[in-house]
């Protein structure tokens, strides 16, 4: 059983994350920032934990790491807020929690980020991703000059398709918008999670053919150059 601790703990991916690890025996904690929130997290069988990452300080994101085994980044500010809070979670807070899971002597660190972010042709300036896609790219860069145990995942444009448990890994001309659903990224998180050959990868994928564990066992290291 391993204790993981979910980043956004009420977003579409997280809701959908929680009870895959909750089956498999792991002890979950979901960080919300809206107590509200607290009934749908419950019912997937984690812990709500009320703690607004935009707010929190290093220290106190530390003390909600405590004693983990890893910490799965999947908040975003969704757009809402415009550009500045768009800064505020998606890079900001995020490197702060990368230095608060260092501060809390937890290793392993896994990033949702975002196909778009990476490659030699991300998103082009007057995209309206634009600002989300270098705010990830920032945070990214962060975790990989960590000496976090780390693993960047960059699904395409997020849908609610039911899950098929088959993506395709690797570059993709257009790859901001590759249809990957949010259920195939949650499997894809709790794969990575106990494949430790998957630390140090990015791994861009998308929608596909090949069953997750496959596809995820053999990412080409040149993936972890986040600028080609
Ligand atoms: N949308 C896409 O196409 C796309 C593509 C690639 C990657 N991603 C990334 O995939 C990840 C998961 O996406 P998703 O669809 O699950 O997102 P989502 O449903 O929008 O969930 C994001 C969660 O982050 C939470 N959050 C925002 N600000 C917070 C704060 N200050 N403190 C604590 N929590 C906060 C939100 O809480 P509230 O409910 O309180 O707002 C929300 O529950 C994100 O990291 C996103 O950036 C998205």
């Amino acid at each position: 059983m391993s204790r993981i601790v979910i980043v956004g703990g009420h977003g579409k991916v997280a809701l959908l994350l929680a009870p895959l690890l909750v089956q498999r025996g792991d002890d979950v904690v979901s960080l919300i920032r809206d107590p509200a929130q607290a009934e749908d997290v419950e019912a997937t069988g984690a812990t709500a934990l009320v703690v607004s990452v935009e707010e929190a300080s290093e220290q106190e994101l530390a003390a909600a790491f405590d004693g983990a085994d890893a910490v799965v980044w999947s908040a975003g500010a969704g757009g809402k807020g415009g550009p500045q809070r768009t800064e505020a979670v998606d890079r900001e807070a995020a490197i702060r929690s990368m230095e608060a899971a260092r501060a809390a002597c937890v290793s392993r660190y896994v990033m949702v980020s975002f196909a778009g972010s990476h490659g030699a042709d991300p998103v082009p300036a007057d995209h309206p991703l634009r600002t989300y896609a270098l705010a990830k790219l920032a945070a990214d860069r962060h975790l990989v000059a960590s000496d976090l145990d780390w693993t960047i995942l960059g699904p395409g444009l997020l849908t609610l398709d039911e899950p098929t448990g088959r993506i395709d890994v690797g570059r993709f001309d257009g790859e901001a918008q590759a249809p990957t659903s949010r259920a195939n990224v949650a499997a894809v998180i709790a794969a990575v999670l106990v494949d430790p050959a998957s630390t140090g990868k990015v791994i861009p994928f998308r929608d596909g053919h090949t069953p997750i564990a496959e596809a995820i066992a053999d990412v080409p290291d040149e993936y972890a150059d986040l600028d080609s």
